[in-house]
């Protein structure tokens, strides 16, 4: 039987009318992945899924990322552990590595740029939620590059991209110490087509707070480019808002929606749990068809 389906917005976000043992069966998990890629971003209410059941729809989705555990002096797991749970949270005592990073995550961003094979998807279900703000946003990259005028496309798939953790966090954080900043400029950082033609042949905008100059670019031109592409992609069309309750399950398509944290109250004990599908291919540019001489 199809799953039944509310969509949020026109092109962006689903609502899935699903209790949890459905979902913990596997039995849709075929059909929840391609809606996910399809919708972008998914929600399903009312589940209270805690850890291991969070990690048992993940796994039916995809291959779950197990991170390195780093533990407390207590022994308790503090951030992305063998377990596949991230806990994502600003408050040091809950994780504090991730608290150093996690600011920039109230920007529109992919996750995993500085990876050659991004995360395919996230699951994200709330423990704690925020006194004020905290919505999560998304935004479909592939409604923003279907809609450019063909002319815009073809010029925009031959451009690359240069990701940088340093672009991704000084505009989050522009009273940085110089300390912090070169601790963000000491990470790897990742050239991607600017266009994704993924497997299925749809095509998408790799755009993420992450990017920092178009490569081989002026540097204002560049920067235009980028803010213009983000304004664009980012409008209200393209954008569906997440406003969470206890008990929700979202999951999102890394690879072909950008995602952000809208602000909360600082000092926040807002906490989520998350699992990561590692990625399935590269973010690979368009092929370019020759034209006749
Ligand atoms: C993330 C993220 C958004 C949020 O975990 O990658 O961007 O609303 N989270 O916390
Ligand atoms: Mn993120």
């Amino acid at each position: 039987m199809a799953i039944e389906k509310v969509d949020l917005t026109p092109r962006i976000g689903s609502e899935l009318k699903l209790d949890k043992a459905t979902l913990l069966s596997g039995e849709h998990s075929q059909e929840i992945r391609r809606l996910l890629v399809d919708r972008g971003a998914l929600v399903v209410r009312g589940l209270f899924l805690n850890d291991e059941e969070l990690r048992t729809v993940a796994r039916s989705l995809g291959d779950l990322r197990i991170g390195k555990s780093k533990r407390g002096s207590d022994g308790k797991v503090l951030n992305e552990g063998d377990e596949g749970i991230l806990k994502v949270s600003l408050d040091p005592e809950v994780n504090p590595e991730y608290a150093k990073f996690l600011f920039g995550n109230l920007l529109w961003h992919m996750d995993g740029t500085y990876e050659e094979v991004p995360p395919f998807a996230t699951l994200f279900t709330p423990v704690r939620l925020s006194e004020w703000g905290g919505d999560t946003m998304f935004a479909s990259t592939y409604a923003a590059y279907e809609d450019l005028p063909a002319e815009e496309r073809e010029w925009l798939e031959t451009l690359r991209v240069m990701h940088t953790m340093q672009a991704a966090l000084f505009p989050a954080k522009r009273d940085c110490t110089p300390e912090e900043f070169a601790v963000w400029c000491s990470y790897p950082q990742r050239s991607h087509p600017l266009v994704w033609q993924h497997k299925s042949g749809r095509k998408s905008l790799v755009l993420s707070t992450s990017a920092a100059y178009v490569e081989g670019m002026h540097t204002a031109e560049s920067h235009d480019l980028l803010q213009r592409l983000m304004l664009h992609a980012t409008q209200e069309k393209y954008v569906y808002r997440h406003v969470w309750q206890a008990g929700d399950l979202a999951m999102w398509d890394n690879t072909g929606a950008i995602h952000r944290a809208m602000p909360y109250e600082e000092g926040s004990k807002r906490e989520f749990h998350r699992c990561t599908l590692n990625g399935e291919e590269p973010i690979t540019a368009p092929t370019r068809v020759e034209q006749a001489a």
